[in-house]
């Protein structure tokens, strides 16, 4: 490891410990260091390891001049990997001339230890860069995407697998992720969905606070842990028309309600920084919104972090039209509470001049550059700007057998069994003859999905091969069939001798990596291409159907289910996809997910999610004037919360430990759970409540717990779940967060469309 060059400012840093904040801003503003006698690496003795941070910073703070406190406000990117609109040629010169506080998309640790080098050799206060990056599910080894995850419902293994992707990104040089991304997603257009937990507001509170946990570990300072970063402060999910980057249209009651309750969830999990929103909530972008980033966000829930803003989300606002030119959206941004500005270059081009003619106050620029020097002392930066450019850690954390043990494992727990007519699931490994088909059936670069950081391709075991390794070569024929997205249909042919040869079908459909993410939204959400007219075409061979789905967003699969036998929906499950999925198939894991964004029947239907409002017009097939489709049901295709196990679960009615609670007691819920099929298995019960009568409308149920279960077959099981008045509480008709006197309903299950009921009263 290169040794940092201390310097004279060492003692400086240490004698302005010592002095009051404010004469120590005095002197560094009448006597600026000169170039190249300045570091702001101070060894942790002579810093006096027993000040606090703030002290710190403020030593720090003291000795810049005011364009070095805003080159810490901005972010760049690297050339080397691409996540936006463009990047800026000259980063390197800017890290060198002192006008870059972090970087992101720089890869390895060689790369990132020559950036950080520039920044310790040639920038007059030695300021450590922050090297961030995308890393959203799973570094080097893929883990499935983040939706999948969640329908494991599994808040250990989504916090395992966010801790194994920091850690494989902390191996290579990297501090900082732009993740956990918690926007509740109600709209399966929308190709971000695959980022996120789902449409639920509980459920998304606990894995955010999971996947924060799981990334930061117990310290930032842990060079194997990264600082996560919460994202997009707020209601991205709520684009209009699920077109990204589109508008938002939501009342405060809702944002509040659904959209905020995530975010608030890793404040308090202790999340390092928050990333601003493209989109406008109530005509004001969320980059220039002081309600949302000053007022909720830091005085509402005492968040101490920094926020940056999202790709370019500041000089965007001209398109937004909030602004008249830069440097107005400069303005907005830093005095509503963006701290750091990424890849527009804005705030080094904008911000001196605006605080010289006074526009702008010199506190808003030091109070955002203290957040993140804040951020760089808790990172342990100022003490070894190297922390993280580790070769050994490099070359013998990634990739490893449990890594990949653990991603195979979460992939499995994340897939969701939606239909297994007969049971033809669990397969025998004793079958005889497997055609499998599919463009996905063999695909290796698909099964990373988008954002799959640096997961490659190459790493990934496909469902053909394992499936090889599974039964021996002789057993499988495989037909791609077509491809995921064209017109031809010259592979039927193939295909369909190769199922009429078979004892069974396994048919891999859906979606290529690239149809979901960022800029990825879809108007038709069925199956692209030929897809649905290949799998009506094997149907008439008469063989049994498994359909394994690889998809980054809910479908609409309405006329492709019927043509299935059995339907597992894998999602994007990563780099160890083929083993997971035989893994299912063949019984070795009995399948316990639950969906956690709603199928719909139709994309005429979208937004539908299970906690709709009640209408005044409930449907009535007598009655034409009530709430419906002409054309469709109202129901979805399949709910939230929905997902079959090889074995069957029966659950009682709730008994409740009271019909009547006040505002200080706990309401006990219990069911019996008993497992009546023939394999073991997992199943994962959930309680709902309905607020029968509110000052405001209310949901026609919400999540409130649930509980993951593991029984043998006969064997039975009490679960219990306790609800206070705190589980009831929303915002009211004047904005307060309170819960109201009067009836309620307490539904239990196994997924929202499928519970018993009770009643009580809060009194
Ligand atoms: C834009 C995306 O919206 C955001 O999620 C991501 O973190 C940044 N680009 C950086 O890549």
């Amino acid at each position: 490891m290169k040794k940092v060059k201390h310097s004279l400012l060492i003692s400086a840093c240490a004698l302005l410990l010592t002095a009051a904040p404010g004469m120590a801003q005095q002197k560094a503003a009448k006597a600026p260091l000169k170039s190249g006698t300045a570091s702001a690496v101070v060894a942790p003795a002579k810093t006096g390891a027993s000040k606090s941070i703030d002290q710190k910073v403020d030593s720090v703070l003291a000795l810049m001049t005011l364009e070095e406190k805003i080159g810490q406000l901005t972010i760049l990117t690297s050339d080397q990997d691409v996540t936006g609109p463009f990047v800026r040629p000259e980063y390197k010169k800017d890290i060198m001339a002192g006008k870059v506080g972090s970087i992101f998309n720089a890869l390895k640790v060689d790369y990132v230890r020559s950036l950080q080098e520039m920044v310790m050799t040639k920038t007059r206060m030695k300021i450590p860069l922050i090297f961030g990056y995308d890393v959203i599910h799973g570094y080097r080894t893929t883990f499935p995407i983040p939706l999948a995850e969640a329908c494991s419902w599994d808040l250990a293994a989504i916090e395992r697998s966010a801790r194994v992707a920091g850690t494989e990104a902390a191996a290579e040089g990297l501090d900082w992720t732009f993740a956990p991304m918690v926007d509740i997603a109600r709209d399966p257009r929308w190709g971000r969905v695959m980022e996120g937990a789902g449409e639920d507001t509980y459920l998304g509170c606990l894995i955010a606070e999971a996947r924060v946990k799981g990334f930061q570990g117990k310290s930032l300072k842990d060079p194997l842990s990264v600082m996560a970063c919460t994202k997009h402060y707020a209601a991205y999910g709520a684009a209009q028309a699920g077109r990204d980057y589109s508008t938002t249209d939501i009342t405060e009651r809702v944002l509040r309600d659904v959209y905020l309750p995530p975010f608030e969830a890793t404040v308090k999990a202790g999340v390092g920084t928050f990333m601003s929103a493209f989109n406008d909530i109530d005509g004001t972008p969320a980059t220039a919104n002081k309600w949302l980033l000053d007022g909720i966000l830091r005085k509402e829930w005492g968040f101490k972090g920094f926020v940056v803003t999202d790709y370019t989300a500041v000089t965007e606002m001209l398109e937004h039209g909030n602004v008249a030119d830069s440097a107005d959206a400069a303005k907005k941004a830093i005095i509503a509470g963006a701290d750091m500005e990424m890849q527009s270059n804005v705030y080094n081009a904008k911000l001196p001049a605006l605080v010289k003619s006074g526009e702008v106050p010199v506190s808003d620029i030091d109070a955002s550059a203290r957040r993140i020097l804040r951020k760089k002392f808790e990172l342990g930066l100022f003490e070894d700007p190297y922390r993280r450019c580790n070769k050994q850690r490099e070359n013998t954390l990634v990739l490893t057998n449990e890594n990949l043990e653990a991603s195979r494992d979460m992939a499995r727990k994340s897939m969701v069994l939606l239909k297994n007519e007969n049971n033809v699931l669990p397969l025998s490994k004793t079958v005889s003859k497997v055609a499998l088909i599919g463009p996905l059936a063999a695909s290796q670069v698909d099964m990373l999905g988008g954002w799959s950081a640096q997961g490659d391709g190459k790493k990934v075991t496909s469902l053909l091969t394992a499936l090889k390794a599974e039964i021996g070569d002789s057993k499988v024929t495989y037909a791609m069939g077509c491809k995921i997205d064209s017109t031809d249909q010259n592979g039927f042919a193939e295909a369909v001798a190769a199922a009429k040869a078979a004892d069974v079908v396994i048919l891999a459909l859906g979606e290529s990596k690239d149809m979901s993410g960022e800029a990825c939204s879809r108007a038709s959400i069925k199956l692209p291409g030929q897809q649905e007219a290949l799998i009506a075409e094997l149907r008439k061979t008469g063989k049994p159907i498994v359909l394994v789905l690889f998809n980054g967003r809910p479908l609409d699969i309405t006329a492709v289910v019927p043509n299935a036998t059995s339907v597992l929906e894998a999602w994007f499950p990563g780099t160890m996809a083929g083993p997971a999925v035989c893994d299912v198939l063949f019984g070795r894991y009995n399948p316990a997910g639950k969906l956690v964004m709603t199928f719909p029947y139709s994309v005429g239907q979208v937004p539908v999610f299970y906690n709709q409002k009640h209408t005044g017009r409930p449907f009535d097939a007598k009655n034409h004037y009530t709430s419906k489709y002409l054309d469709i049901p109202n129901e979805p295709l399949f709910p939230f919360g929905y997902g079959l196990s090889y074995t069957t679960f029966d659950i009682s009615a709730p008994k409740l430990s009271s019909t009547a609670v006040n505002f200080k007691e706990e309401l006990t819920v219990t069911v019996s759970v008993k497992n009546t099929g023939r394999f073991e298995g997992e199943e994962i019960v959930q309680l709902y409540v309905q607020d029968l009568v509110g000052s405001i409308t209310r949901p026609v149920k919400e999540l409130k717990g649930y509980k993951k279960i593991k029984l043998s077959p006969g064997a039975a099981q009490e679960v219990s779940f306790k609800i206070s008045s705190e589980d009831l509480k929303f915002h009211d008709n004047k904005m307060n967060f309170t819960a109201e006197k009067g009836g309620f309903k307490v539904y239990v299950g196994n997924s929202s469309a499928n519970v018993k009921e009770a009643r009580f009263e809060l009194k």
